[in-house]
């Protein structure tokens, strides 16, 4: 594996490298703006058939984390009633971790006649690593996040609210304060056919 990482361009070694850090042990700074455009530009070089842009992302302002923070609390609290403040405190709490964070909402035409919609939802996966890699390649760590809150009616109204769009979660990204803790990847899956 060394050796095909020497042959490449960085870009395997990028991709193997890439690791998730939790968004409370991200700081600032975070993206500027020329850099988020980057992040938002390799985004849209993921794979989308038929053109359809089945993603796009919205910047959490400084302005609009206390109300998020309040409709973390709600979600939370909607989505686990058994739970205590505690849960909702927890939850809340997140809206104010990492200087940049950007909610992903997927638009998936489930009736679309070219793509039908796994293939959509792949390209949104794609453009979520995208945006991941990008990140590190400028230095930061990053990392996609949901919970059961963003399942929430709640949460959906707030970026999908349209109902032919589904928010996915939120992707954190800033300067690390901590190493990731060592993580064993698994080693993926091959196998081969020979028509039989
Ligand atoms: C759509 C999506 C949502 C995720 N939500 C969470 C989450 O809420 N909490 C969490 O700990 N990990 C979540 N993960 C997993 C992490 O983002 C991360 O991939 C995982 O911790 C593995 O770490 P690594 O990326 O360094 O391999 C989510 C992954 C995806 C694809």
């Amino acid at each position: 594996m060394a050796e095909l990482v020497a042959g490449g361009k960085g870009v395997i070694e990028a991709i193997l490298r890439r690791r998730s850090l939790a968004p409370r042990k991200l700081v600032a700074p975070g993206p500027d703006a020329s850099q988020l455009e980057l992040l938002i530009s390799a985004a849209a070089a993921a794979p989308d058939h038929g053109r359809l842009h089945p993603v796009r992302f919205v910047q959490i302002a400084d302005a609009g984390r206390a109300t998020l923070a309040q409709l973390f609390r709600q979600a939370a609290s909607q989505m686990e009633p058994q739970a205590g403040p505690e849960l909702a405190d927890r939850e809340a709490e997140k809206a104010h971790h990492a200087p940049c964070l950007l909610a992903v909402v997927a638009r998936i035409d489930d009736a679309n006649p070219v793509a039908p919609a796994h293939e959509q939802w792949i390209s949104v996966g794609a453009a979520v690593q995208n945006v991941l890699l990008a990140a590190e390649d400028l230095g930061f760590r990053a990392m996609i996040v949901s919970g059961r809150k963003v399942q929430s009616r709640l949460l959906q109204a707030a970026f999908a609210p349209t109902g032919s769009e589904h928010l996915v979660g939120f992707v954190a990204i800033g300067t690390p304060t901590a190493e990731p803790s060592p993580r064993d990847r698994h080693p993926g899956s091959l196998a081969h056919w020979s028509g039989t």
